[in-house]
């Protein structure tokens, strides 16, 4: 019998995210972002739920064949572009569409031999200083690969850095929009963020938008919004039960360091979750969690494999009660992953990533 931790992965809540995204810009075409295996969730496991997107981006050439062995013959993009000249040959194969971020990409392209021309997103460094060509180079950049026979069609993309913030996305958009201001080509610019927030003031949306968090049902921009604001849905859950009860007397402590300490009689349950399974430890007491779907909190400090939670407000749950650590429980009641990130001071995408290996997964 394995330890009764579970994560699920929930079909209709990606096609709900999916479908409400679409509507906030319902011009544009919609990118499902599956880099990071799907943030966590499993490509194989969002493909039914995501598949009436218009391409997925992603990083890998093994996560882009991995789509393609799915049976997806549309468009599949590579957003950081190729690491290595033979990563070239892979796009002729699969007919990947990929980033061009840097001189070191076009010089591999040019001496590609292929027989297909390559569908090209030439990405401008509108401030976020990461990747891409500076406005005073993207436009020699986008001639030069203009030139090559090994190019087709060239898009033009930049990423925000401040989507979800107070800064927000003015600057960069005018930046790039007169950089590239009379540059054939499609345009792409939203994250989640971007799309949630910003998409409804054209020319923001664009072409095409390219959502990630939010499709996996975590507010780009907690806790100024939370998921009930934009109207998204879990579409992970990670689910344990209790495996014993301790009954406390005031006094007693809880767990390495004895951190909690009761301050009346109360109920504890220990739960089959650690921070080995991906439960972060920084999770200080407090931290919500559901037990039979009632909000109640964590107590002491999390270990490898268990965690405690105050039985007070669910008194009569007891050895096997479910127990939901984040996203929805059997009962329908939501726990936000991104109020559990806030609690460890890190974002949602994080804790998604982060569920491991020991972890069974489900799809529902
Ligand atoms: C270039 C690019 N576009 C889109 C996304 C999706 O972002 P988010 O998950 O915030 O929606 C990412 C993720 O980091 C990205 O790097």
């Amino acid at each position: 019998m394995p330890r009764p931790i579970q994560a699920f992965v929930h079909t209709d809540a990606l096609r709900h995210n999916l479908h409400r995204l679409r509507s906030a810009a319902p011009d544009a075409r919609v990118w499902a972002v599956v880099k990071a295996n799907a943030y966590g969730h499993g490509i194989e496991r969002v493909f039914e739920g995501l598949r009436a997107a218009d391409g997925f981006a992603l990083l890998d050439l093994d996560e882009a064949l991995r789509l393609r062995a799915l049976g997806w013959r549309g468009p599949v993009w590579l957003l950081e572009g190729v690491f290595e000249a033979r990563d070239l040959e892979v796009c002729s194969r699969l007919d990947l569409w990929h980033t061009v971020h840097c001189d070191e990409q076009i010089d591999m392209l040019s001496r590609h031999k292929t027989q297909v021309p390559h569908r090209i997103f030439l990405k401008m460094n509108s401030g976020m200083n990461r990747l891409g060509f500076t406005p005073t180079r993207f436009r020699s950049a986008w001639t030069r690969l203009n030139q090559l026979p090994q190019v087709d069609e060239i898009s033009l993309v930049t990423h925000f850095s401040d989507a979800d913030g107070d800064k927000g996305v003015a600057e960069q958009m005018a930046l790039f929009t007169r950089t590239t201001e009379d540059l054939p080509g499609e345009r792409t610019t939203c994250n989640s963020a971007g799309l949630l927030r910003y998409a409804s003031a054209p020319p923001v949306a664009a072409d095409w938008v390219r959502p990630g968090i939010a499709l996996y049902g975590s507010a780009p921009d907690f806790p100024q919004h939370d998921i009930a604001h934009w109207q998204l849905k879990p579409t992970l859950s990670l689910r344990s039960q209790v495996i014993a009860v301790q009954e406390l007397q005031a006094g007693d402590t809880v767990g390495y360091g004895s951190t909690f300490v009761a301050e009346r009689a109360m109920r504890i349950g220990i739960v089959a979750c650690g921070y080995a399974d991906g439960y972060p430890r920084h999770c200080a007491t407090g931290t919500t969690v559901l037990v039979n779907g009632v909000r109640t909190r964590t107590v002491g400090r999390v270990s490898m494999d268990m965690l405690a939670v105050d039985l007070t407000p669910v008194p009569n749950a007891g050895f096997g009660a479910e127990v939901t650590l984040w996203g929805r429980a059997a009962t329908g009641e939501v726990l936000p992953i991104d109020e559990v990130a806030h609690a460890a001071g890190t974002v949602g995408y994080e804790l998604m990533c982060a569920v491991s290996a020991r972890v069974g997964f489900t799809q529902d």
